[in-house]
């Protein structure tokens, strides 16, 4: 089947079969990962939502399970997540079980259709067996509809510094927060965001969660927002926040008070990475930020050419908060229990090369290959990379130094007619570091490549649907290049 073989992704999570979008209710709980997800069961376009689960030892193979929440009279289930309710705050273990509560969204299609306002509120349901078999509260919603139409996806954590439950929630142009003991009686404690950040669409998807600061034991607490349309490239995107939280309101950086909507902070300036979220109950020890996003745009998402199946996850990838130039800045990388699965099929320490370079591959096509190299840029003003294959379908990244900008241009990189939108504009994203060597590292999966420049500083993931996989990979320059530390692993599951 070809589109199995030349779409579908080798270590990338997708549902085998019909429509997934955002990533929900993600937890860690006794070595398992555990991953939910919007889901269409019956089509391959969006539908009545559901929650598909899926479940990892590492966040890379995953395991598809049965569907975890299902539609009801009182809505679709969309958008939310999920913690450990380890001391039973809310009462529903029983026989010392662990409980486990999701937080979603209902959305009533019925009161939507009757041209109502109110249709969107928040429930929750209890797991006690990990995850897998979820009983709704039979006094649900827990927090009804204020006469708010974009009223959604709760994402609760547990507050460790002010011994809470606290949950963020998207409100149309806002970020509402609250607080609760028990995670059945919440109580509003404050709002962010009317007058900073990306505005032209709706706030979606939200994240609120602290972080140490590297290389000090400063905490900053980050706000991740997606929001869709009106993201840096257009359509779905994912901006963030950083800055103090004292229990009840949070207060950003003075730099990030009065943001425009061409700000620089985005989680991922590609038009593929959206609604993404961390995962909870991470044990201390670990203490890392974990998180995945759902690798489409609403833009083209129902339209993109796969038959069986839609959308893909990001790679699960760990956040880092660094303070560079004097601003707190996100920087993602792949989470190392990537690691595991490389090999190393070229290595080289120092290419001196003309002004291009062509690694070419006649045995193995690239596609489920990891790159790095770092780059001293010297005389270097452009420095472009390209994907190929023998069916002249090319995929083209690179950067601009005089105007420190990165690009992607997907226009010729093979299948793109199934939506204008698709091509119509070039990614862009800033260059956040200002090192002299260009440090570059991408995965490639079938259909999506996930670039982290500069460790992770500026990030850029879209997705592309070659009419055979690429097999040529070359760089270009107006100068003769030097590249240093050039590797390529070769990446697969078993
Ligand atoms: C984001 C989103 C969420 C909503 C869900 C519905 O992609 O629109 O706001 O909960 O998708 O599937």
């Amino acid at each position: 089947n070809e589109e199995e073989s030349v779409f579908r992704p080798s270590f990338h999570f997708t549902p085998k079969n019909n429509w997934m979008n955002d990533p929900n209710g993600m937890f860690y709980l006794n070595g398992t990962y555990h991953l939910y997800f919007q889901y269409y069961p019956e089509d391959i376009v969006w539908g009545p939502m559901h929650w598909g689960h899926a479940t990892s030892k590492d966040m890379i193979v995953w395991e598809e399970q049965p569907i975890a929440l299902k539609p009801d009279e009182k809505g679709y289930i969309f958008s939310g997540s999920a913690v450990v309710d380890s001391k039973n705050t809310s009462g529903f273990s029983e026989d010392g079980k662990t409980t486990v509560i999701a937080m979603y969204t209902y959305h009533d299609p019925k009161r939507e259709k009757q041209g109502e306002k109110d249709y969107q509120s928040q429930a929750i349901a209890y797991s006690l067996d990990e995850g897998f078999n979820w009983t709704k509260y039979r006094k649900n919603p827990v927090i009804p509809n204020p006469g708010i139409q974009d009223f959604r996806d709760p994402k609760v954590i547990r507050d460790t510094i002010n011994d809470q439950w606290l949950m963020v929630l998207a409100t149309r142009d806002r970020s509402y927060f609250y607080s609760s003991q028990n995670l059945k009686d919440w109580e509003k404690i404050s709002e962010f965001g009317e007058t900073t950040g990306a505005h032209n669409g709706v706030w979606e998807c939200p994240d609120f969660f602290p972080m140490k600061v590297k290389g000090s034991d400063e905490i900053k607490w980050v706000l991740i927002q997606s929001l869709n349309p009106g993201g840096y490239n257009g359509g779905s995107g994912t901006q963030y926040f950083v800055g103090d939280f004292d229990g009840t309101i949070f207060t950003p950086e003075e730099y990030m008070q009065n943001l425009d909507e061409k700000h620089s902070f985005w989680l991922d300036f590609g038009k593929d990475n959206y609604a993404g979220v961390t995962w909870s109950n991470i044990p201390q020890k670990d203490g890392r930020s974990l998180f995945i996003g759902w690798m489409s745009n609403w833009l083209y998402a129902q339209e993109v050419p796969t038959e069986k199946w839609r959308s893909t996850m990001t790679i699960a990838r760990e956040l880092e908060l660094k303070k560079m130039d004097e601003k707190y800045r996100i920087l993602s990388k792949p989470v190392r229990e990537l690691n595991k699965y490389r090999t190393v099929i070229f290595a080289e320490n120092k290419l001196n090369t003309g002004k291009t370079y062509t690694y070419s591959s006649e045995e193995e096509d690239l596609m489920n290959n990891e790159f790095s190299l770092n780059l001293p840029l010297d005389e270097i003003n452009k420095l472009e990379f390209i994907l190929s294959n023998s069916q002249n379908d090319s995929l083209k990244f690179g950067l601009n130094r005089i105007d420190h900008q990165f690009y992607i241009n997907r226009k010729k990189s093979g299948i793109t007619d199934f939506n204008e939108k698709f091509t119509q504009k070039t990614s862009t994203a800033p260059r956040i570091s200002k090192s002299d060597t260009l440090k570059v590292h991408f995965i490639l999966d079938k259909t999506s490549i996930e670039i982290f420049y500069d460790d992770g500083a500026t990030v850029m993931s879209e997705i592309f649907f070659p009419n055979e996989p690429y097999t040529r990979f070359t760089i270009s320059s107006n100068a003769n290049l030097t590249i240093e530390e050039f590797e390529i692993n070769r990446i697969e599951l078993d």
